[in-house]
C-alpha cells in the first residue's frame, strides 16, 4: 500500500453542500482530548467556523425546565463543554495583514497513517512579497493530556518581520436557532474561564463549570526550535491574546511550534516536540497493522474506510470513565452524550482488535451501575438496574423519555455487550469481577418491570431501538435480548456458585430467570410469516411513503411524533438488528421475509439503520444491496449523506461499517462459542482483508473470489469453521472456493 492511500485530501469531499464538514472530518481526537479540524486562521477569516475543542467528559449541566414535569422525569441535562482553544494563530508580514493577503495553492490533508493534520499554502501580500506555509497538528495518542500544532512560514521573495497573533479563549459556537434535537445547545454562558500565573510566571487557563462543579487546567507553550517563546499577553473575559514579532530572512523557515496541554491539575512540562510527534506516529503505525481493513478494487473506497476506522479509533474513552459519545468528540452534537451506540455498533471494533479498550468501556458501564441501580429505584421497580438511555456522569439526561428511558433495550444492549466481550477476548476474570455482576441486576430488571402474563413474560410500554415507534407492548427486539440477557446469567450462575453466592442469588430467582427466558412473548404473525416489531404493530397503517415528499425527510424534523407513532413506519433497523444479533434463530426464508418488509417500511432518517441492513442483506444473498447500503455507510460523513456532518461524525455509524465489511463480508460470527468464518465478496473487489483477535490469538483473514486464505498470526492452534467446514488452524489455511 502506498502512502498516498492514506492520505485524505479536501478535494477527496464533496464540500459543496456545507464548507464547514472539513472541521469534522479533520478533526483530531485521542479518547480524551478532541479538536475541530478548523484552520488556524478561521478565528479573523471564517467567523462561521466551529473551531470547537473538547475534553470527553468535561460536561456541564443544568436544571432541565419542562412545561409540564412529571414524576421521574430526567432532572438535570449534561453537555459537553468547550475548553479553550489554542489553533487562532495567524500573523502579518512587513505590515501587510494575514487577511490582505491572498491564498493559492492550499493542500489540506489528514495524514491517517500518521494522525497528523497537514496544509500547505502561498500567501501573497498586496506587495507581492511571497510566503510559504506549512501547518502541522497532531493529538497525541500516547500522551493524552497534548494537543501540538505546529505553523512554519518561509518568506520566499523578500526578508522580513513577522508580527504573530494567537488567542487562547474558550469560544463559542455559532447558533442559529434550530428545532433540530440531534444539535447541542450552548453552555458557554455558564463557564468561566479566568488567566492564572504558574512558575515561570506563565500564564494558563482554569475553566470551571457554574453546576457540574468540573474544573479543567490548561496552558499552551509556545517555541521554536525547543527554545520557549516568551509572547507579550494580554487576559480577555474568555482566555488570552498573545503576540510577538521574529524576523525572517528571505528562503529562511521559521517554525512555532505550540503544545497545549488540558487536564484536572496544571502542568509545566515542556516536551520535546520531535520525539512526541515519533512516538505518536509509532502508534499509528501499530494501529494499522491489526487494524488496517483492505480491500482491492476500489481505492477511493479504501480512503473512505481508513477515514472510518481513524475515526472510530479516536473515538474512546480509555480511562474507564469515559466512554464514545455519539459524536466522538469532534463536536458538541448530541450533547456530547453516549447511547446504546457504543454496545451495539462501536464495541465489537475493540473488542476483536482492541480488547483492553473494550475492557474500558465495559469499566465505564460498571463505574455507573450504581446510578443505574438509584434510577431503577426512582421509577419504582423493585429490583435490578436501568442504565441511562443518555448520559455523561451516569445519571439519566434524555428529557423526552418516550425516545429515552423508554429504550430499556440499553440494558439488553449492555449485557450483549459484556458477554461478546468475555467470548471473544476468553476474560472470565472480567466476568467474575465486574460483567456477572451487570448482568445479573439486568436480570432482576426484566423480572421486575415486566410481568408473566398468560402462560408468557412480557415487557410492556417500552420503546424499542426504532424511534419512530415509541411506548409498545413486547417489543420483539427488546424482549429477544432479555432472554439472552436471562438465558446467559442462568448458565453463568449454574456454572459458578462462588457468583450466586457473592452476588445473594436465590434459587428461586434463577428458576424465574429461566422461566421468562422459555415464556418470553416474541411477538409474530403467523398467518403473513412475519416478525412483528411489536404487539401493536398490526394495528398501525403504513406511512403514507407514496405522497410523502423528498425535503420531508428525516420525518422527526417535519412532523409531530404522534403522527409518526400512529403509523408504521421506521427510523431504523429495529427487527433486522435482532435478526443480524442472533441470525442462528431464524431460518433463511424468514430473515428475507422480515428483511423485504421492514425495508420497505424504513427511512434509514437514523444513521444507524444502513450498516444493519447491508450486514443482514449479506445473510441472505442480497450482496448487490448489502454492497449499496455498505457504500453509503462509508460515505456517511464524508460525503454528507444524512446532511449534518458539520455536527460531527456519526461515531455508531463508524462502527457500522466495521461490522459491514468483518461480520458482514468477512462473515465472522460466534457460534455456540466457536469462531465461524463464512466471507461473501462484493463482486466489484477483488479481495479483502483484515485481522481479527480471538481468544489472545491473532488470525488474518484474506478472501478473493477463489479462495479465503486464513493465518494465525500469533496464539496457539485454534478449532474454527470456515464456510461452516471445521477446521484446525495452526499457521496457514487455505480453502479453495
Ligand atoms: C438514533 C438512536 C441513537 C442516537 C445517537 C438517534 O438518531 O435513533 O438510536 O442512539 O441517534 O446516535
Amino acid at each position: 500500500m502506498s502512502e498516498t492511500d492514506f492520505l485524505l485530501e479536501i478535494t477527496d469531499m464533496s464540500l459543496e453542500k456545507n464548507q464547514q464538514n472539513y472541521e469534522t472530518i479533520f478533526s483530531l481526537s485521542n479518547g480524551y482530548l478532541g479538536t475541530r479540524g478548523s484552520k488556524e486562521e478561521d478565528f479573523i477569516l471564517n467567523k462561521k467556523a466551529d473551531q470547537g475543542t473538547f475534553v470527553n467528559g468535561f460536561y456541564e449541566s443544568e436544571p432541565i425546565v419542562y412545561g409540564e414535569a412529571a414524576y421521574g422525569y430526567a432532572k438535570d441535562s449534561q453537555t459537553i463543554a468547550r475548553v479553550p482553544n489554542a489553533k487562532q494563530f495567524m500573523f502579518s508580514f512587513n505590515g501587510t495583514p494575514f487577511s490582505k493577503g491572498k491564498i493559492s495553492n492550499e493542500h489540506h490533508y489528514l495524514d491517517m497513517k500518521k494522525g497528523i493534520l497537514c496544509r500547505s499554502f502561498t500567501w501573497v501580500s498586496q506587495k507581492d512579497e511571497v510566503v510559504e506555509v506549512k501547518t502541522e497538528r497532531f493529538v497525541s495518542m500516547t500522551n493524552k493530556h497534548f494537543l501540538f500544532n505546529q505553523y512554519e512560514v518561509t518568506p520566499v521573495t523578500h526578508s522580513g518581520l513577522f508580527e504573530f497573533h494567537g488567542e487562547f479563549t474558550t469560544n463559542d459556537r455559532v447558533l442559529e436557532e434550530d428545532d433540530d434535537p440531534r444539535k447541542a445547545k450552548s453552555m458557554a454562558h455558564l463557564l468561566t474561564t479566568q488567566v492564572l500565573l504558574g512558575e515561570e510566571q506563565e500564564p494558563y487557563l482554569e475553566t470551571r463549570t457554574s453546576h457540574s462543579g468540573l474544573c479543567m487546567m490548561s496552558s499552551l507553550t509556545l517555541s521554536t526550535d525547543q527554545e520557549k517563546i516568551l509572547p507579550r499577553t494580554q487576559s480577555t473575559s474568555t482566555g488570552y491574546h498573545y503576540d510577538f514579532e521574529v524576523e525572517v530572512a528571505k528562503d529562511n523557515s521559521y517554525a512555532v511550534r505550540q503544545q497545549v496541554y488540558y487536564g484536572e491539575s496544571y502542568e509545566t512540562e515542556f516536551l520535546d516536540y520531535l520525539s512526541e510527534k515519533a512516538a505518536h506516529e509509532a502508534y499509528w503505525l501499530d494501529f494499522w497493522e491489526m487494524s488496517d481493513i483492505q480491500i482491492e478494487g476500489d481505492p477511493t473506497l479504501q480512503k473512505g474506510i481508513r477515514h472510518n476506522l481513524f475515526h472510530l479509533n479516536q473515538a474512546a474513552g480509555r480511562d474507564g470513565k469515559t466512554n464514545i459519545s455519539a459524536k466522538g468528540i469532534t463536536s458538541d452534537g448530541y450533547e456530547g452524550h453516549y447511547f446504546w451506540d457504543t454496545e451495539m455498533y462501536m464495541i465489537p471494533f475493540f473488542i476483536y482488535t482492541q480488547p483492553e479498550v473494550a475492557k474500558k468501556l465495559l469499566m465505564y458501564r460498571y463505574s455507573i451501575l450504581n446510578n443505574a441501580k438509584k434510577r431503577a429505584e426512582e421509577l419504582g421497580i423493585s429490583s435490578g438496574v436501568l442504565f441511562p438511555w443518555r448520559t455523561i456522569n451516569g445519571e439519566e439526561c434524555s428529557a423526552y423519555y418516550p425516545a429515552g428511558t423508554a429504550q430499556v433495550h440499553i440494558n439488553g444492549d449492555i449485557s450483549y455487550a459484556i458477554q461478546t466481550y468475555v467470548d471473544v477476548t476468553g476474560d472470565t476474570q472480567f466476568m467474575e469481577e465486574y460483567g456477572a455482576e451487570m448482568m445479573v441486576e439486568i436480570a432482576r430488571f426484566w423480572l421486575s418491570f415486566g410481568a408473566f402474563n398468560q402462560d408468557e413474560f412480557m415487557i410492556n410500554g417500552v420503546t424499542g431501538p426504532d424511534e419512530y415507534t415509541a411506548l409498545v407492548n413486547n417489543n420483539f427486539y427488546t424482549n429477544k435480548l432479555a432472554k439472552y440477557n436471562l438465558e446467559c446469567v442462568v448458565n453463568l450462575i449454574q456454572e459458578s456458585p462462588y457468583l450466586q453466592e457473592r452476588l445473594a442469588i436465590q434459587q428461586d430467582e434463577i428458576e424465574k430467570w429461566a422461566l421468562a427466558a422459555k415464556l418470553m412473548r416474541l411477538p409474530y404473525d403467523k398467518e403473513r410469516g412475519l416478525t412483528l416489531q411489536d404487539d401493536g404493530m398490526v394495528y398501525r397503517q403504513v406511512w403514507p411513503f407514496k405522497t410523502t415528499p423528498k425535503e420531508k425527510y428525516p420525518l422527526l424534523l417535519h412532523y409531530h411524533p404522534m403522527m409518526i407513532y400512529k403509523h408504521q413506519v421506521n427510523k431504523q433497523a429495529d427487527t433486522v438488528l435482532s435478526q443480524y444479533l442472533f441470525e442462528g434463530d431464524f431460518t433463511r426464508e424468514q430473515l428475507a421475509r422480515d428483511y423485504a418488509y421492514y425495508e420497505s417500511i424504513t427511512t434509514h432518517d437514523s444513521s444507524l439503520s444502513r450498516s444493519i441492513f447491508g450486514i443482514v442483506g449479506t445473510r441472505i444473498n442480497e450482496v448487490e444491496k448489502a454492497y449499496d447500503y455498505f457504500m453509503d455507510t462509508v460515505s456517511m460523513d464524508l460525503d454528507d449523506v444524512q446532511g449534518n456532518t458539520i455536527d460531527g461524525i456519526h461515531a455508531a455509524n463508524l462502527g457500522g461499517m466495521w461490522l459491514g465489511l468483518v461480520k458482514g463480508f468477512g462473515g465472522v460470527t460466534i457460534q455456540d462459542k466457536e469462531l465461524h468464518i463464512s466471507p461473501v465478496l462484493p463482486d466489484k473487489w477483488q479481495s479483502l482483508t483484515f485481522c481479527i483477535k480471538y481468544q489472545s490469538r491473532v488470525i488474518r483473514v484474506f478472501v478473493s473470489h477463489k479462495e479465503v486464505r486464513v493465518t494465525l498470526v500469533s496464539g496457539e492452534k485454534i478449532t474454527l469453521a470456515i464456510n461452516k467446514q471445521s477446521v484446525i488452524l495452526e499457521s496457514g489455511l487455505v480453502i479453495t472456493l
